[in-house]
């Protein structure tokens, strides 16, 4: 839990930096794209795009962020819209044809220097093909006893995956991410995660944070929402992307779970 908000965090911090980015909204229930304040245009959703990926002409049918025209920033934010059409390849037994089609309508998407790929809950095609057209995976994990478990199971997957279709793809890190830091429980799991993960477990954490379904539910960029505790949070996804950033290339491409 916490893939699309952490995806909005960091998308959030990437205009903040001025850094041109794409937000590819991978889940049919499509929540990075209404967190992102996207008009209904007559662009192409990704699910139609993943359709003919050959045909896909991406730079025609991204839609700009609200949060652009909003915050009065001229930085680039773009999303690929989601759509429930994405829903049909998210079978667990999607083949190694299927698997590339992300990657083949991202060749379109050169002009952006970071890509982040926003997945459903499951393990499934979708999120699969979102690491075969990916060199980074974050993944994101409440401090909490079954997502620990699912998270260690995960990277096994993605170790797995890696060695059958994607010698690149690497394990970013992991955000914990709703942190409460008064729970023994969290320190505890927190500890836990850290002995588990080591350096994995990336920093800073990001916090409960009281007012984020508020945020979110008005499409608004956490860069531009008043109040210290929105500043807050804003400091630590800046903080975040960086060091998701240290030592990367400049073509970065980065999904959640
Ligand atoms: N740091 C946070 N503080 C408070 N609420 C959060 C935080 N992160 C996520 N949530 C809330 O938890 C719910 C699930 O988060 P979401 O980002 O949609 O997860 P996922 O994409 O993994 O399903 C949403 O209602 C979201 O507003
Ligand atoms: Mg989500």
């Amino acid at each position: 839990m916490g893939k699309t908000s952490v995806t909005t965090g960091l998308a959030s911090a990437a205009l903040a930096a001025g850094i041109p980015t794409l937000v590819v909204d991978l889940d049919p229930h499509a929540d990075a794209t209404t967190a992102l304040g996207v008009q209904p245009g007559g662009q192409q959703d990704i699910g139609r795009m993943l359709k003919s990926p050959r045909r896909a002409r991406l730079q025609d049918n991204v839609a700009g962020s609200s949060w652009v025209s909003n915050g009065s920033s001229d930085g680039t934010l773009d999303v690929a819209v989601g759509s429930a059409f994405t829903g049909v390849y998210d079978r667990p037994d999607l083949g190694r044809r299927d698997l590339r089609r992300l990657s083949a309508v991202l060749a379109g998407a050169s002009n952006y220097e970071l890509v982040l790929v926003d997945c459903p809950p499951s393990l499934n095609g979708l999120t699969r093909m979102a690491w075969s057209a990916s060199d980074r995976v974050v993944l994101v994990a409440e401090p909490g006893l079954f997502s620990v478990a699912g998270t260690e199971r995960t990277m096994r997957a993605i170790q797995l995956f890696r060695q059958e279709f994607a010698p690149n793809l690497a394990p970013a890190g992991i955000v914990a991410n709703r942190v409460r830091s008064g729970s023994a429980e969290h320190t505890f799991r927190l500890a836990e995660m850290e002995s588990m993960f080591g350096e994995l477990l990336l920093t800073p954490h990001i916090p409960e944070q009281a007012n984020w379904q508020q945020i979110q539910g008005a499409a608004h960029s956490v860069h531009h929402w008043p109040g210290d505790s929105a500043k807050n949070a804003a400091k630590l996804f800046d903080a975040l992307l960086e060091s998701l950033l240290e030592g990367q290339g400049t073509a970065r491409d980065r999904r959640q779970r």
